[in-house]
């Protein structure tokens, strides 16, 4: 059977618990060489400091390896078809790791490749950044069920992803946007089924502040998304009420965690200086990429 990560939600809570579980085990005793001579593709059309360099470090703590791919060798799509690209690949490699503009690219890749595809950020979703943030949030708070998680600014990629995985963990979810930039109804929908079916709240309001009050988590993402920077003028404006600054904090409990996936545009959808805030766990977040895409690396492949 051909195992992907195309969606958070291709993930049940049992398994996304397991690679919490198995990542923090990682995190504390180092790991073997438990993917020696595994070869994992980063098929990427969009820049990236973090996802490529935590799947790079992280095979090579496995005994593997990757081999980057550029859009500009690659043209996938244009030089030849997805579907091409994917056959081709399982050739020569035991996994690919796709970043993606189109979500439905991603699919096409798990559809015809017969390796695993690691969707390593498509306009629809984030993956490996909901479960490092799962992670980090189980790490801190001992736990993830019937937390409060506060999502300010877009219903973007990252949102969606974290949505999900909270909805699927039993945690309560609610996300502030302005109107017109909520989460697609077909991912709320299904935000609200496993809500409903794992006990748990899930909202989604304009009002920043009543998002943040009584928080464990506050989290932000960038208000514009690669692939939208024609935008960012417009978006700067329609955001401009969702910055997360100490005022919002100081709405949520005391010892509520401030997150972001990076990379943060300062000044915009975070106050300068906030990264450095007592309550931040930005870079543990950023840190636990590693740990959690290990983990992810020995379900798929190991
Ligand atoms: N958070 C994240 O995915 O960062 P990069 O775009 O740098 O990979
Ligand atoms: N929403 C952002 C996340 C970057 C990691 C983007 O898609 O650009």
């Amino acid at each position: 059977m051909n195992k992907s990560l195309v969606s958070i939600a291709d993930l049940s809570k049992e398994e996304i618990g397991h690679l919490i579980d198995k990542a923090l085990q990682m995190k504390e005793k180092g790991t073997g060489p438990l993917l020696a001579g595994k070869t994992l593709a980063l098929l990427f059309q969009k820049p990236s400091l973090r996802t490529r360099l935590s799947f790079d470090v992280g095979m090579k703590q496995l005994g593997g390896h990757c081999v980057y791919l550029s859009p500009e060798e690659v043209k996938m799509g244009t030089r030849e078809p997805v579907q091409d690209v994917a056959r081709v690949l399982s050739r020569y490699v035991d996994a690919i790791a796709a970043r993606t503009f189109a979500h439905r690219d991603v699919e096409l890749l798990s559809k015809h490749a017969t390796v695993p595809v690691i969707n390593a950020l498509s306009d629809a979703e984030h993956p490996c950044q909901a479960l490092a943030d799962l992670l980090t949030i189980h790490e801190k708070k001992g736990g993830l069920e019937k937390l409060n998680i506060a999502f300010i600014g877009d219903g973007n990629n990252v949102a969606t992803s974290l949505a999900l995985g909270a909805a699927i963990v039993g945690a309560h979810f609610t996300i502030a946007s302005p109107k017109g930039y909520e989460l697609e109804e077909e991912v709320w929908r299904r935000v609200e089924e496993y809500a409903s079916l794992n006990g748990c709240h899930v909202a989604t309001i304009t009002d920043a502040s009543a998002a943040a009050r009584g928080a464990d988590v506050i989290y932000t993402d960038v208000w514009t998304s690669m692939g939208q920077e024609a935008e960012a003028e417009q978006r700067r404006r329609d955001f401009a009420q969702y910055q997360v600054n100490t005022e919002l904090l100081s709405l949520s409990k005391k010892d509520a965690l401030f997150m972001h996936p990076l990379p943060a545009h300062h000044g915009e959808e975070i106050q300068e200086g906030i990264l450095d805030h007592s309550q931040s766990v930005v870079f543990d977040q950023a840190e636990n990429r590693l740990h959690i895409q290990k983990a992810l690396l020995l379900h798929l492949m190991g």
